[in-house]
């Protein structure tokens, strides 16, 4: 098993798929080699190409708001995306850059062992709930295997659409629950089904 920097170095030096040909950098993701909490994003946009972090922009300004807002600074938790390079133009990404990225990503989880992944839009949450409309699984979260997975929206699409907007607060606010739920449950036996927590 690598660690985290020698992970980064072997994304920094990636060419899996297309996007390495566009990209200013790669981003990798940031945060505390044992955070609890590992924020999943979709995929780098301008800013990040440019500075080499996740979550610079408009959207990382307001994900920093929601972290604040239950008393947590961007530095204490893990944020990353479904892929590590921007796609051209801020498209969505392909499914093939998913795949050529994933073991990246299956990488960081084994390496920060999060009690709780938080999605951020709909890429992420596919990871873990293939199949689900992100509209009614946002605000559920589920166990699976020995980890709590708490879909939300993504930050960018809750800045342009009021809606969602008061959806992604209230979602927020209950992730210092959960964490509670995840440390307990973290302690407990690894779950092989997919199990609905009753915490709401
Ligand atoms: N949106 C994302 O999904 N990730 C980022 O890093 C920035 C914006």
């Amino acid at each position: 098993m690598p660690s985290l920097t020698e992970l980064y170095e072997e994304i920094a030096a990636c060419q899996r798929c297309e996007l390495a040909k566009g990209r200013t950098q790669t981003v990798p993701g940031e945060g505390p080699e044992n955070a609890e909490i590992m924020f999943i994003g979709e995929a780098p946009g301008f800013h990040e190409d440019r500075q080499g972090r996740p979550f610079v922009g408009a959207a990382g300004r307001f994900l920093e708001e929601l972290l604040a807002s239950i008393g947590l600074k961007r530095e204490e938790v893990f944020i990353c995306n479904v892929i590590k390079c921007r796609p051209p133009g801020n498209r969505d990404p392909l499914s093939d850059e998913i795949v050529a990225c994933k073991p990246f990503l299956d990488k960081q989880i084994e390496l920060i062992q999060p009690k709780l992944i938080v999605t951020l839009g709909r890429y992420s949450m596919a990871r873990c709930f293939p199949n689900a409309q992100i509209t009614h699984v946002h605000g559920q979260p589920k166990r699976i295997g020995g980890r709590i997975y708490y879909p939300m929206f993504h930050p960018a699409a809750a800045l342009h659409q009021p809606k969602w907007r008061s959806a992604v607060e209230e979602d927020m606010r209950k992730i210092p629950q959960i964490l509670k739920e995840a440390e307990r449950l973290a302690e407990a036996e690894p779950l092989e089904q997919a199990e609905q927590l009753s915490l709401f």
